[in-house]
Parts: structure tokens; C-alpha cells; sequence
């Protein structure tokens, strides 16, 4: 029987993760399927339960249930259990095993995508919710100089920092105005974006060639992006992280890496993306 992987979420009909999984089986002669799953928003737990009692090996979780993802593991990898959250599941038979790879996913596209060795760098994370927490502990692991958490409720930032404070890199945390200048690194991990906006912080945050990250990809990153730009900084978008988190995910479920260079290219096309 073919193994059988989806991507769980309310709403989840725009999701990508079908296509990026369908490649990556056919580059690794990997027979397996991967669907969308929408799960009611009280029903989650019982949507699981069905699918993997139907079989299934696996899957990624999305918006809004990364946080009851968490709840129901019987297990957690170290950078889950970090982040409060999963999304990625694996159905082993001794019971569900929770990880999550948006950490990896960012640190991996910003490392080896767009060729910005994080180590010794000032990085500004704009923003302290959930997507926010879910990458903090990877960025650290990276060893930049300092990470600077800003978030308009103040006490949001300073509840991460806390949170990670053993890690041994420099962090502080800062409100949206209070934004320190002239970073290398920008990742906006608000949901600004969703509403068009172009930036939550003030663009003395940016010199020359800082690369400012949107975790979100396709219209709603476009007004993050040109304001980067139009301020001299490297825009680039969410797609990349998307794509090396499910490359995570799919070492996680199958033991195998997948070459995400061809991917990406292929899923830019076909959002008819420039960046
Ligand atoms: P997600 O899971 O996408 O991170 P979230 O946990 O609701 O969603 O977090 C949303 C983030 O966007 C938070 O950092 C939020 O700031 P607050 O913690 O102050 O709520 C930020 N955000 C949302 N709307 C914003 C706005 N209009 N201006 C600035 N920040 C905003």
C-alpha cells in the first residue's frame, strides 16, 4: 500500500505542501501520497485520529492547529518541544511523534538559499507569536551576534527571550518603535502582511544589503518586499523557508534529503513569483 501523508489545516485549500511533496517522492523514487486535509475547527483531533487509523504514516499541520499538534504528540523532537508547537507529525507505532521544522526551514533557506551564514550577524525577528516562537530556538542555534526581538505587546518579545535565555546568544527584546538600526538580517514574522501592510518597523532597521525575510510568500508578501527594497535591502519572500521546512519534514517521515534547489525553482514558476 502507498504510504500515505497530508497537510491538516482550516483553511488548507491553498496550500503548497501537495505539489513540494509530490516532487520531492518522485526525485527520491519514494512511493507515497500526500494530500490536503481540512479539519473542522473543533474537530481536529478526531480528523487525525481517522487518518492515521486509515493507515497513514504521517503529516504537517497548519494554521490554526499547530498548538493542539503539540497537545496531542506523545513525543517531541528537542526544537518541538522548544517551540511549543508541531508541525510535523510521524504515526509511529508506539505512538505520534512531534516535530517542527519551520526553524530549520528558515535557518536552512537564509543559510544555504540565500548565502547568509548567520553566525556573527545582528538579526532583527519583528514579531513574537506563533510563528515567531516556532523559529527562535533554530535562529540561535546559528550563533548570530545577537537576536533582537521586537512585537508591538512588548511583553509577548520579553516572554521568548525568557524563554530561551539559556541559550547562550545575546537577546533582548524591544517594542516595534524602539527597533534597533542598520541590521543584517530582517524576518518579518508578523501576520502584517495578511492585511497589506508594508512594515511593521521603521526602515532605519535596514542598510545596504540586509536581507529582509517575509515569512508569508506570493500578494500577501508584496508590500514587505518592496519596501525592502525600495530601501536597499534584499527582499525575499516566504517560499523559500516553505520549501526547505517540507525538506525537513520529509527526512523527518523517510530518512532521505531531497535536492530543494529544483523545487523551489519549479514552485516559483508556477506561482508566477519574480523573487
Ligand atoms: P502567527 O501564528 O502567525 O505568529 P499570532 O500568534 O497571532 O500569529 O501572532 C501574530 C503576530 O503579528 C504578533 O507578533 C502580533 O503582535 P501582538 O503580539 O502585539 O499581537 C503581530 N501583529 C498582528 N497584527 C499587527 C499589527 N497590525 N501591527 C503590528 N503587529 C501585528
Amino acid at each position: 500500500m502507498t504510504d500515505r501523508y497530508a497537510v491538516v489545516g482550516n483553511p488548507v485549500e491553498h496550500s503548497r505542501s501537495p505539489a513540494i511533496h509530490a516532487m520531492f517522492a518522485e526525485q527520491m523514487g519514494q512511493a507515497l501520497s500526500y494530500e490536503r486535509l481540512l479539519a473542522p475547527l473543533d474537530g481536529f483531533e478526531a480528523t487525525l485520529c481517522a487518518f492515521a487509523a486509515a493507515g497513514a504514516k504521517g503529516c504537517n499541520i497548519t494554521v490554526p492547529f499547530k498548538f493542539d499538534a503539540f497537545a496531542l504528540a506523545m513525543e517531541h523532537t528537542e526544537r518541538a518541544a522548544r517551540a511549543g508547537a508541531v508541525n510535523t507529525l510521524r504515526f509511529d507505532e508506539g505512538g505520534w511523534v512531534g516535530d517542527n521544522t519551520d526553524g530549520a526551514g528558515l535557518v536552512n533557506d537564509i543559510q544555504r538559499n540565500a548565502r547568509r551564514p548567520l553566525e556573527g550577524l545582528q538579526v532583527l525577528l519583528v514579531g513574537a507569536g506563533g510563528a515567531a516562537a516556532g523559529v527562535l530556538g533554530s535562529l540561535i542555534a546559528a550563533r548570530p551576534a545577537r537576536i533582537t526581538i521586537v512585537n508591538r505587546t512588548l511583553d509577548k518579545a520579553k516572554a521568548l527571550v525568557d524563554g530561551h535565555a539559556d541559550l547562550g546568544v545575546a537577546l533582548s527584546a524591544a517594542t516595534l518603535a524602539d527597533a534597533p538600526a542598520a541590521q543584517d538580517i530582517v524576518v518579518n514574522a508578523t501576520s502584517t502582511s495578511l492585511a497589506g501592510a508594508a512594515s511593521p518597523v521603521d526602515a532605519h532597521v535596514l542598510k545596504a544589503g540586509t536581507l529582509a525575510l517575509d515569512m508569508m510568500y506570493g500578494t500577501k508578501a508584496q508590500g514587505f518586499l518592496d519596501w525592502a527594497a525600495a530601501h536597499g535591502a534584499e527582499p525575499r519572500d516566504g517560499l523559500g523557508m516553505l520549501v526547505e521546512q517540507a525538506a525537513e519534514a520529509f527526512f523527518f517521515w523517510r530518512g532521505l534529503r531531497p535536492d530543494t534547489t529544483p523545487v523551489l525553482k519549479a514552485i516559483r514558476n508556477e506561482l508566477g513569483a519574480t523573487l
